[in-house]
């Protein structure tokens, strides 16, 4: 099959699409004859070699984390699955290829309304942003929730989820894309490029942290009401500081389930949340998508059609 991959950790250049084996499904997962792969942060920054100590390597690596496709084959033991289901998750060993391989306990039937490359949008920005706000958070209808990077994958699930919910959604995102935020229910933006929103934000229930680095998170911190939770999806969260305030600290590192990725899709079918799509793009420009996903500007998902 064709996939993309490297071979050691580099810059963009090390990346090269290539021939490699077809993968084969173990006890309890499944074979996906992959449609669309979905682009993150995290496939770049493993690929620099950032998460090392997280996820150590075994090269070649094949890119990104998210898919969507036709499951093609079961691993002993699979039930939950048949052979032609179009499904969408988390799999581990990489996407940006014609066939991955997937636990059915990070996998989950694709929203039947969605395009199947399209679909490959949503896993893991999706449950990100759902786990952050409701298994993290708890957030309640009438909360007041910051979301920072609004306008990325992360932030476009994230505002929409928390308006469902009920709450206030404030975020941050440059002039050009308040106009969408604001379609999507968002109730006050901040163009970070001009404003620092923690001159102007304040008596906050929820932040959902996504830019990093200390003096964000002491801001964060410096916007919550006592009780209020910062919930970091970037680097290590303040905890010391955050109790010294009266305030809590998290971090998350988003779990794959098949239970939210199946409330999810039901969300997206009934037209409460819209996965916003920068572009879908062939195979054969996965590099330059790679590349521009690292340029940290995507407005919602990037998404490889490796059937195109
Ligand atoms: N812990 C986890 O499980 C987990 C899961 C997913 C993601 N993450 C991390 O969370 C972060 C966000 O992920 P993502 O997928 O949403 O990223 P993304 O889609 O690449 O984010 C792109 C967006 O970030 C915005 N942005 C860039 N610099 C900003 C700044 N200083 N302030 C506010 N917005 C800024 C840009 O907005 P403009 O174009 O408007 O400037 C752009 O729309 C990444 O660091 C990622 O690695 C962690």
């Amino acid at each position: 099959m064709k996939a993309l991959r490297f071979h050691e950790y580099g810059g963009p250049e090390v990346l090269k699409i290539e021939d490699a084996p077809i993968p084969e499904p173990g006890e309890g997962q499944i074979q996906v004859k992959v449609c669309g792969s979905g682009i993150n942060p995290i496939d770049w920054k493993q690929r620099e070699g950032y998460l090392e100590a997280y996820f150590p390597a075994t090269f070649p690596v094949t890119v990104a984390r998210e898919f969507s496709g036709t499951v093609s084959k079961l691993g002993n033991g699979v039930t939950e699955f048949s052979i032609g289901d179009q499904v969408y998750g988390i799999a581990p060993f990489g996407t940006t290829a014609e066939f991955t391989i997937a636990d059915v306990s990070a996998t989950a039937l694709k929203p039947v309304s969605m395009d199947l490359a399209d679909a490959a949008s949503i896993p893991l920005a999706g449950m990100t942003a759902w786990q952050a706000l409701f298994d993290v958070a708890n957030l309640q209808p009438g909360q007041k929730v910051f979301i920072q990077a609004a306008a990325g994958g992360v932030g476009t699930f994230a505002i929409q989820f928390a308006k469902w919910q009920g709450a206030y959604v404030a975020g941050t995102a440059s002039k050009k894309n308040h106009h969408l935020l604001m379609e999507m229910g968002a109730d006050e933006l901040i163009d970070y490029n001009t404003t620092d929103y923690s001159t102007v934000l304040k008596d906050f229930d929820v932040v959902l942290e996504a830019v990093g680095g200390d003096e964000n998170m002491r801001k964060s911190l410096s916007i919550l009401k006592p009780g209020g939770i910062l919930v970091s999806i970037t680097s290590a969260e303040p905890t010391e500081e955050a109790e010294a305030q009266g305030k809590r600290a998290a971090h998350l590192f988003m779990q794959p389930s098949t239970k939210d990725l199946t409330k999810i899709a039901d969300l997206v079918q009934d037209l409460k949340v819209r996965p916003i799509i920068d572009a879908v793009v062939p195979f054969s420009r996965a590099i330059e998508a790679q590349k521009e996903s690292q340029a940290g500007h995507i407005v919602g998902k990037l998404v490889v059609d490796v059937t195109r």
